[in-house]
């Protein structure tokens, strides 16, 4: 712990809440959460700076922290406050999401206003609410008469942490979120360092060596979990955040436009929410709907034509060099005859999809030049009959998903979304992934910027006007937003499980331990699991890239990494060489009525039950990192009284994911509620069961 001045502080417990009561020198307003651990303190400091500070069970772990703002125009610092006025309320509420971990969220917390008046007469008012799980803050520039079009320079946002904490991190970048993560204490974060190892990521504009993003997952040697994020980004640029390795300080670094600037705003406006998760149990991080609870309802109110998916696609054989996306050379994959083999194969096993990369005219020049027009998103490479392959899917009961590379040019996507999504609705394709890859048009433009981010939204609602459903490769991270549009299904926004073919450092065993706890928070992840090939030279001699895990891991991996939009990565001939394995990606569904985090932590180890939507059939999932693990799991998330059929798809007896990865068993067994499951776990490996009701 790091020592700090004793505040003298007067607390005043809110309800309804009078200023007069508050003393002169230094007001300070407490509340806590419904369940009490959780304790935000605001303070006005004698030198007029508002601070707030949080512990958790007494325990202070955010000592106080500053708030504000520096505008460019009109150029002005906001961090000189009286407190005008203070409101306060408890909400209680229960709603139901469209698709999810869990069909019921309960949205409970209580919330504290500030209105501020800053010395140069700018309001500002700080909305806090306090959850059992955290907090969340925001700001809000409401109308009034010194304020109406504003460009931020800075935020000034403080985690003001108490100590050297362990964290999970990845260096902040304006324009990719797909690194390995660095497990390091605070003071030896090297985001340089670490930055300049990743030799496979195309395109990367590393911010400093104290720059780390968000979610930043982080431990107290004590045993407290924190996760740092934000919510509902909207018409904002992505919170990176700054630390100060001396004062363990994170403060808000917001992603720049082309000329400088943050964020072009106007009054009345709110920022996103800055969320604070905490508890001393790391499965209450993976558990917590905080983030969901903070953004807004669904703005889509037909949501009859959204529906979880699962799908295979025309992709890893490019990925691995079997085929190309470009029709020159001769080794073109998206051609007529070979997806309807994938048509066939997805009919066959019950798949909702198949993805088709590389099906349109523009791949033999469409990256790293920088160059704007380059897909048109309408023109199908001449081997490829999208009509007939429509026709084809129909009639087998699958629908093709749309492949919308930009190459980075969201100038040119934009110009075409409409003729790109009527001509999906001409062949009633009702899905697109998107992706970004390389240097952002307009120009000097970040992924991760206020640009971008309403880009991305403006996707989402195009999408919704012609009832597409989304899921977007290298986006800006996300906050939350598919709870206000539950049609953008997934994102990628992380190193996903095609970083195994990466060249130099690739994946590592921990990575999906380390996912949920930072990546996922906000939403869910493209993953791509389900690669059952392991040595990945199986097209090109000359490959030493390799999948790092076990297959049972693979298997569990549908229920660790949540998303209701599931692929199975790897391509038909290598499933069918594990059909009874394959069984597992058959069964698992992608929308549940429950989530039970059974167990949790951060680098090493997940355990997650789910139950089926709908259904009485749970599944669960079991990971490690590089080390063995046993566990003994009661089964008593089961319903009480019933019997279960549970198919235990488990690592083999010398299964390891160097030496022995494809080695797995199929076990069935009857369980019921007082079953206790006993699970081995090899090195880098993984547990995959189903419970079937009988
Ligand atoms: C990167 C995406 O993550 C990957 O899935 C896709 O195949 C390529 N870009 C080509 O668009
Ligand atoms: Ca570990």
């Amino acid at each position: 712990m790091k020592n700090t001045l004793t505040l003298k502080v007067v607390l005043c417990v809110v309800g309804g809440l009078l200023l007069p009561f508050l003393p002169q020198a230094q007001q300070s307003i407490s509340i806590t959460s419904p369940n009490r651990f959780v304790a935000l303190t605001t303070t006005l400091a004698t030198n007029s700076t508002i601070q707030y500070r949080v512990s958790y069970k007494n325990n202070t772990f955010i000592e106080p922290s500053s708030l504000g703002f520096s505008l460019s125009r009109p150029k002005l610092t906001l961090s000189q406050f009286s407190i005008v006025s203070v409101d306060s309320s408890t909400t209680d509420e229960t709603w139901q999401p469209v698709w999810g971990e869990v069909s019921r969220i309960r949205n409970h917390y209580k919330a504290l206003s500030l209105l501020l008046k800053d010395k140069s007469g700018v309001l500002v008012k700080v909305h806090f609410r306090v959850f059992n799980e955290g907090v969340g803050f925001r700001y809000e520039f409401p109308k009034q008469e010194n304020l109406t079009h504003f460009v931020v320079a800075d935020e000034l946002t403080q985690f003001n942490l108490a100590g050297d904490y362990k964290a999970f991190w990845i260096p902040g970048d304006y324009d990719t979120n797909e690194y390995l993560y660095n497990t390091t204490k605070l003071s030896e974060v090297n985001a340089v360092a670490a930055a300049a190892k990743e030799t496979d990521i195309a395109l990367k504009s590393v911010i400093g060596p104290n720059a780390v993003q968000t979610p930043l997952m982080l431990k107290t040697p004590q045993g407290l979990y924190i996760n740092l994020h934000e919510a509902a980004l909207v018409n904002y640029p992505v919170m990176h955040l700054m630390l100060d390795k001396k004062t363990f300080t994170l403060t808000s670094h917001l992603v720049p436009d082309a000329v400088g600037n943050k964020a072009y705003l106007q009054t009345p406006f709110q920022t996103p929410w800055r969320t604070i998760n905490v508890s001393d149990k790391a499965t209450d991080i993976l558990a917590s709907k905080l983030i969901l609870n903070l953004n807004e309802p669904s703005k889509i109110t037909d949501v009859s034509w959204i529906k979880p998916q699962k799908f295979i696609g025309m992709w890893w054989e490019m990925h691995v060099g079997k085929a190309t996306w470009e029709k020159a050379g001769g080794k073109h994959g998206a051609n007529t005859a070979n997806v309807k083999t994938y048509i066939d194969f997805a009919a066959k096993h019950g798949f909702d999809g198949v993805l088709v990369e590389g099906w349109n005219e523009g791949w033999e020049d469409w990256f790293g030049n920088w160059k704007e027009n380059v897909f048109d998103f309408i023109t199908p490479y001449p081997d490829y009959n999208l009509e007939e392959l429509t026709a084809y899917a129909r009639q087998k009961g699958v629908r093709i998903i749309m492949h919308h590379e930009t190459s980075g040019s969201a100038t040119n996507y934009e110009r075409w979304m409409d003729k790109a999504y009527k001509y999906m609705n001409d062949h009633q394709i009702n899905t697109v992934k998107t992706g970004y890859v390389g240097k952002i048009i307009p120009r000097g433009e970040h992924h991760d910027g206020q640009w971008m981010v309403n880009h991305y939204q403006r996707v989402a609602e195009k999408a919704a006007e012609y009832k597409i459903m989304v899921e977007a490769h290298e986006p800006a991270h996300p906050t939350g937003l598919h709870r206000t549009y539950p049609n953008w299904l997934a994102n990628e926004a992380a190193r996903g499980n095609e970083f195994n073919n990466a060249p130099k450092l690739g994946l590592v065993p921990e990575h999906e331990t380390i996912l949920p706890f930072t990546r996922l928070m906000g939403g869910p992840m493209d993953y791509t699991p389900g690669f059952f090939h392991f040595q990945l030279n199986q097209y090109d001699a000359t490959r030493t890239t390799r999948v790092k895990t076990t297959l049972a891991k693979q298997l569990a991996l549908y229920v660790t990494m949540y998303s209701p939009l599931q692929m199975a990565g790897d391509f038909p001939e290598n499933f069918n060489k594990h059909l009874d394995a394959f069984q597992f990606i058959k069964d698992v569904p992608v929308d549940w009525d429950d989530t039970q985090i059974l167990e949790a932590e951060p680098g090493d180890y997940i355990t997650i039950a789910r139950r089926e939507k709908g259904k009485p059939n749970w599944f669960l999932g079991a990971i490690s990192d590089e080390n063995r693990r046993t566990t003994a799991l009661p089964l008593n998330f089961l319903e009480e009284g019933a019997t279960y059929q549970a198919t235990i798809y488990r690592d083999g007896e010398n299964a390891d994911w160097q030496t022995n990865p494809a080695a797995y068993t199929i076990e069935k067994m009857t369980v019921t509620n007082k079953t206790t499951l006993n699970l081995r776990l090899a090195k880098g490996g993984g547990c995959a069961v189903s419970f079937r009701k009988i």
